[in-house]
Parts: C-alpha cells; sequence; structure tokens
C-alpha cells in the first residue's frame, strides 16, 4: 500500500506547486530491447518518474513501453512523471519547440511533466548531435546563450505543454545567473551527485530557493572499484540488513534530493526502489566520507560521459 512517508514514495514539492517523486528511473540504456524491458520493469517496480532525452536515442522505445503499460490500466498517465531534455545541438531559440515537439511524438505522449536544457554547452545548430570539425573537436556556436535557450523554454513552458523547466550538468554559479535573470525560475537541477561528489553548496542554494535537486549517478554509475564498495557502505548495507546501493539511494533521498538511478533488471528495479531510511549515524557517517571523484566530464564540456561511442559519437559516452 502507499504510505506517502516511506522513503520511496517521497515526493518533493516543485515551485510550479506539483511535485516530483523522489525516485527516478533514467533512461539512459543503449540498448533498444533493454531500453523497452527496464522500463516496464522500472514501473512494475513501482517507479513513477522517469527521465529521458532526445540524446539518449530512445525516446521512441520509452514511449512504446509506457504506453503499453498505461494501456495495461494499472496506472494512468497522471500518475506518472516524465522528463526529458533538450540537445545541444537544439540550443538557438528557433530549434527549441520542434526539438520539444519531436520529443513528445517519439515518447507517445501530449505533454511532458519537466523539460531541461541538458547541458548549458551550446553546440553547431542542426541535426546532428556530435559536430566536430576535422581535428575531430567539438564545434560550439558562439552565438547563443544559455539565457537565450531559457527564454525558449519560458515560452514552451507558458504554452502548458511541459509542466516545469530546468537546467542540467551546470554549476552553481551558472545556476546563479539564470536564476537572477528568469523571469521562469528553474524547477529543477540535475547533476551527478553520491557521497564522493555531494555537491552541498549547490544543494544549499537549490533548497534555499525551492529548486528540486535530481541527483544522477546515485550509485556511481555501477563502477568498481567505486561508491557500492566503499567499506563505509558496505559496514552500513551489513549493519542495517540492505545492499550498498539501496544504502546509496536512501542516503540520496534522506538528504532530500530526488535521484535516478538506472536498474536494466526486474529484479534491479524492485531492489532499488525497496529502500528505507538509514539511522541516523549511519547517514552522518556518509556525509563524513572524505573520497572526491567525478564520473561524468560532461559538465565540463557538454560531450557527453556516460554514452558509448557510436559511430557518429567519436567520444565515448
Ligand atoms: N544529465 C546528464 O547529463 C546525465 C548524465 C548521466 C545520467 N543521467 C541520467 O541519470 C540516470 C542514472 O544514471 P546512472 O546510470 O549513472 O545511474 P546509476 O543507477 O548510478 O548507475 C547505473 C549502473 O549501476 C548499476 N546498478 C544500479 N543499481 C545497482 C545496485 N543496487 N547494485 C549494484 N549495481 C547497481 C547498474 O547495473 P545493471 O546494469 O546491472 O542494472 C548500472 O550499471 C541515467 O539513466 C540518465 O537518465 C543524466
Amino acid at each position: 500500500m502507499t504510505e506517502p512517508d516511506e522513503l520511496r514514495f517521497r515526493r518533493l514539492p516543485l515551485n510550479n506547486g506539483r511535485s516530483i517523486p523522489a525516485l527516478g528511473f533514467g533512461t539512459l540504456i543503449p540498448d533498444p530491447a533493454v531500453t523497452i524491458t527496464a522500463t516496464k520493469g522500472a514501473l512494475e517496480a513501482g517507479f513513477r518518474h522517469f527521465d529521458c532525452a532526445e540524446r539518449y536515442r530512445n525516446e521512441r522505445e520509452v514511449g512504446q513501453a509506457l504506453q503499453e503499460e498505461l494501456a495495461g490500466g494499472g496506472v494512468a498517465r497522471g500518475d506518472i512523471f516524465v522528463t526529458t531534455k533538450l540537445w545541444n545541438s537544439n540550443h538557438r531559440p528557433e530549434r527549441v519547440e520542434p526539438a520539444f515537439e519531436a520529443s513528445l511524438e517519439r515518447l507517445r505522449l501530449n505533454y511532458i511533466d519537466l523539460y531541461l536544457i541538458h547541458t548549458p554547452f551550446a553546440f553547431q545548430p542542426g541535426d546532428e548531435q556530435d559536430p566536430r570539425d576535422q581535428d575531430g573537436n567539438v564545434i560550439y556556436d558562439r552565438d547563443v546563450t544559455l539565457l537565450d535557450t531559457w527564454r525558449a523554454l519560458e515560452s514552451l513552458f507558458d504554452h502548458g505543454k511541459c509542466g516545469a523547466i530546468g537546467l542540467s550538468d551546470i554549476g552553481l554559479e551558472e545556476v546563479k545567473a539564470i536564476y537572477e535573470a528568469a523571469r521562469i525560475k528553474p524547477a529543477v537541477v540535475q547533476v551527478e551527485s553520491h557521497p564522493y561528489l555531494p555537491e552541498t553548496e549547490l544543494l544549499d542554494f537549490c533548497k534555499e530557493k525551492g529548486i528540486v535537486f535530481l541527483a544522477f549517478a546515485p550509485v556511481g554509475h555501477g563502477m568498481k572499484p567505486g561508491l557500492l564498495e566503499d567499506p563505509v557502505i558496505t559496514g552500513i548495507a551489513a549493519r542495517v540488513g540492505k545492499t550498498p546501493g539501496q544504502v546509496l539511494l536512501a542516503w540520496a533521498v534522506q538528504r532530500g534530493t530526488a535521484l535516478l538511478t538506472t536498474p536494466k533488471s526486474a529484479a534491479r528495479a524492485k531492489e532499488n526502489f525497496d529502500i528505507s531510511p538509514l539511522p541516523q549515524d549511519a547517514f552522518d557517517e556518509i556525509n563524513r566520507i572524505q573520497t572526491r571523484q567525478r564520473l561524468n566530464p560532461v559538465v565540463k564540456t557538454g560531450i557527453p560521459g556516460f554514452i558509448p561511442q557510436s559511430k557518429s559519437t567519436a567520444q565515448g559516452g
């Protein structure tokens, strides 16, 4: 039964009067068939928040999985929260609405709960998502500012097809600049965050301004060695009778963030949804971890850090 106070059912208020489920399922899954089974598995495990992006090139598969599950009747569109993101090659204001509409069409939805600017880096406008010069360097677009793109998202919000707008892969100073200039304030900021990258200053700013801080890579992207094998995490897991993954996800929700995790199997989805509050001493112990590590360099260049190489993607994802 749904117990609103339980960690796994926690919802965080958005600055638009709505709310977002703290536990989110991320769809950055390179394989199309796995995208479908994993998305269904997540929904069946209890996830109600789905994070997509045109750059993941699998919005069609996510849309198919969601539609098949919704058609089953157990879950209604209004019960799920869907995010997608504008890619770097669509930052020119005139490209924003067409990109948004194309995502809607692929996802088979008629509105999006949250639309994010995927990164603050504008690439050469066009259909090539990874534009490179002859030396293999990314071609940036110097003729559009992040604020120009933000203004276009504000218009989308005005037209009512996206419930909230926000930013991703961005640092505190850039968030502040947009926040100050914005007519519609960012509702969500999505960045990498876990005990090795707590981003405390950004989190504090977000809390002060009523912006939801949405953490990606909460279990350290499954990398080993890494967080899942950290002795503090494994020690707490043994003590509280949970898995290291569950401990990391609980910590993230308990510190007031929303999160995105990408379990690929139904069993892993159930595991990651089944989180419980950590005792205060365990929570404090994780806060005292000193290791610092950023896993995804996207925030420095706009080049994706976790998307695998493909023919038209010179740089690993
Ligand atoms: N804004 C951005 O630029 C950006 C960048 C990266 C990601 N994201 C979003 O954030 C989402 C989540 O990122 P992420 O993939 O780094 O999430 P994550 O959940 O930290 O990492 C997923 C990896 O961890 C493994 N894993 C998950 N739960 C586990 C557990 N309980 N025990 C052991 N291993 C576990 C998974 O293994 P299995 O494959 O075996 O399930 C998978 O390899 C993405 O899907 C995407 O939506 C956004």
